[in-house]
């Protein structure tokens, strides 16, 4: 089969072409409807099929013989621990795990929030949830406590499933304290927490709240699986938008799991038996998709890998776990390799190494550029795939299709769009424009499988986010182009989001905590560029009038500011107190215009700026603290 023919089979019989992927699972009941519209119009796949995605992701392995077989591989070089689980041990697990949920109440339909490390326990609760149809929502570790209430007055979780701790590379962070604060934070009480004891630190429990892992399971029975609708969700996922509250993006439980099965041969060529590892963390989108669910689906064994690429002990770090597991295939974000060539730069790591398993290597999260894509492809010799992909779809709206028919890549490009996806490039009235002419990246209805059909709790923002700016199209919030030959090359967002170190954060949500502070009056949040890390936030600041604050000291407090209610992970690290902002003569900052002020690109003065003068003031304040790239 080519390429063309599967997308052209995709995007002209869609339902027969996902009919036939769904075969591949093992539904209680097929559906008859493959496509449908839910009660907002939205389409929705495989309406009325039956099934578990933990029955198909566990139970139906151990049926195809595969109980001996491993599933998840866990490696944490921060606490010097490993551990391999088969099949038959996390089936086990994880149906221990659903009996003590349903035993503090836990029912298919409640929410579970789950704020873990990297450690089995947080996979066993995901597929734990999902083996009763409860829904989870797994919130990054990075986050801090008010990020979490947030989210808990989003889910209105009935249980919190966490840990004492998570260990970073050379910390431990207390989990404990940080979820008993957000709760104290929320207006939503959740009825129990279960944690799970790490060594490093035994966390406070409260007596009638509270509940020990251990002693949770210990009393509990083997849960069974629920039947669920294709359509019920299978978790919650909440990403940052362009406001401050984040948006939780919802997934079904039917065509995730078909799009999982099918996108984790058709991309990534894995075969049962194979290991895969996603080297991200289950609190982001990768992590779900393909740490967890796609790779079990799929008869794999997956790598957990609580570490990072580089300091866990060194730069080699990724070459030591694909040899140890014989990695086929390998996925982590641009950000990761550019960590290992700034500490290793003539790769004298990957020597030590036998990578003979290896077959590819795959990177999204950001845009790959291409001198780390030429750099990662010299040193390994292996093909290196840029695919590009949201929490909204859950995988590569455009990848190279490694399973079915590989094309040259082409650095700079996430290749060409994946079966179902019908990716148009448009111009800002909705006309699609030609080949090499840069515009809003928007995808033609319907979606293919595990698209979100909604936003937890708020389907006009939905309908406000993604459908409504072009009728007829899915807005991605990505700027790009295709060339003559159909290639896709993603540019970079074309709103208030941006991506540090592979992580999506919302500018916005940043400027409501610096605007939180007494002295300041108005604030701007801009992502600069950075060598390391794609993006780093920078804040502009205007002080209220008659506050008389150092700008070093300022900065600090707000800094700390961010620390405390986005969490480490958001890394601002300068503020800057600007005399004026531009903006528009109806009062609205010109984000995009410091955009590009700071990254050195060629601007144009909008004809609706109010106050021109701020343009060269800024421009000095930035060149003065060295904060204009490019
Ligand atoms: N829990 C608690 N804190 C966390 C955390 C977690 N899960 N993850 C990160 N943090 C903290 C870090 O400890 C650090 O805190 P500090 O400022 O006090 O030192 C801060 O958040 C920033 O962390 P990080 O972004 O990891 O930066 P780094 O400089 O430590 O490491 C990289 C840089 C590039 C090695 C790292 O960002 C990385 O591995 N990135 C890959 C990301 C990725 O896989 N993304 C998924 C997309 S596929
Ligand atoms: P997330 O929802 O966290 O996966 O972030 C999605 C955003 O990351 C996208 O909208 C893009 O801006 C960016 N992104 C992800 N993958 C790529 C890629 N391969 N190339 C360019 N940008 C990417």
């Amino acid at each position: 089969m080519s390429y063309e023919q599967e997308y052209s089979a995709s995007i002209n019989n869609p339902e027969s072409f996902w009919a036939d992927k769904a075969r591949q699972l093992d539904w209680f009941t097929f559906p008859k409807t493959i496509l449908g519209k839910d009660e907002n119009g939205i389409d929705r796949w495989f309406v009325d099929g039956e099934m578990n995605t933990c029955h198909m992701a566990l139970d139906a392995n151990l049926a195809a013989g595969r109980g001996d077989q491993v599933a998840i591989y866990y490696d944490s070089p921060v606490t010097d621990t490993k551990q391999t689980i088969t099949y038959a041990e996390l089936t086990e697990r994880v149906a221990r795990f659903a009996g003590a949920l349903q035993q503090q109440g836990v029912e298919k339909g409640d929410r579970v929030l789950i704020y873990m490390p990297m450690i089995p326990e947080a996979v066993v609760a995901m597929l734990a949830c999902a083996r009763l149809g409860a829904i989870h929502s797994v919130v990054f570790g990075g986050f801090a406590a008010h990020e979490l209430a947030v989210r808990i007055d989003d889910a209105h979780p009935k249980v919190i499933v966490s840990a004492s701790c998570g260990v970073e590379v050379s910390k431990v962070i207390e989990y404990k304290p940080l979820v008993d604060a957000a709760i104290e934070q929320a207006t939503h009480k959740p009825a129990h927490c279960i944690v799970f004891q790490r060594p490093q630190v035994q966390a406070t429990l409260i007596a009638g709240r509270d509940l020990d892992w251990n002693t949770a399971v210990a009393a509990a029975p083997l849960a069974d699986c629920t039947p669920v609708l294709a359509t019920d969700p299978l978790y919650v996922l909440y990403t940052s938008g362009t406001t401050g509250k984040p948006k939780g993006v919802v997934r079904d439980n039917g065509s995730h799991a078909v799009a999982m099965r099918y996108s984790m041969k058709a991309i990534y060529n894995m075969d049962p038996g194979d290991t895969f590892w996603a080297a991200s963390d289950v609190g982001w989108v990768v992590g779900h998709s393909y740490i967890v669910y796609a790779p079990l689906l799929s008869g794999l064994s997956t790598v957990l890998y609580e570490g990072k690429p580089v300091r866990t002990p060194d730069a080699a770090a990724f070459w030591r776990v694909a040899e140890e597991y014989k990695v086929k295939g390998l996925f982590s974000a641009p950000t990761a390799f550019r960590a290992i060539k700034k500490e290793d730069p003539n790769a004298e790591g990957i020597k030590r190494h036998d990578l003979s398993s290896l077959e590819t290597i795959f990177m999204a999260g950001e845009r790959l550029d291409p001198p780390t894509y030429d750099w990662v492809r010299d040193i390994t010799g292996l093909p290196v795939v840029d695919h590009w992909w949201q929490t909204e779809t859950g995988w590569g709206i455009c990848a190279n299709l490694m399973g079915i028919d590989p094309k040259p890549c082409k650095p700079g490009s996430a290749t060409l769009p994946s079966p179902g996806f019908d990716v148009r490039i448009l111009d800002d009235n909705g006309n699609e424009v030609g080949p090499n002419e840069q515009g809003n990246v928007a995808i033609k209805l319907p979606l293919p499988p595990s698209c979100l059909p909604s936003i937890w709790g708020n389907h006009a923002r939905f309908l406000a986010g993604y459908l409504e700016q072009f009728p007829g199209y899915y807005t991605s919030g990505d700027g790009g182009y295709k060339d003559e030959e159909g290639y896709v090359f993603i540019m970079g967002r074309t709103d208030d989001v941006i991506n540090v170190a592979g992580h999506r954060l919302s500018t916005g949500e940043m400027e409501e905590v610096l605007a939180g502070h007494p002295a300041v009056a108005e604030c701007a949040v801009i992502g600069i560029a950075d060598d390391l890390k794609g993006q780093v936030p920078i804040g502009l600041v205007l002080l209220k009038d008659g506050v008389d604050i150092e700008s070093d000291a300022l900065n600090q407090e707000l800094v700390a500011r961010i620390r405390q209610d986005i969490g480490a992970v958001a890394c601002l690290k300068n503020t800057l107190i600007a005399q004026r902002l531009p903006k528009t003569r109806s009062g609205k900052i010109l984000r995009k215009l410091l955009r590009q002020i700071a990254n050195g690109e060629s601007y144009s003065i909008p004809s609706t700026i109010d106050d021109p003068a701020s343009i060269p003031e800024i421009e000095v304040l930035l060149r003065e603290k060295e904060l204009v790239t490019g």
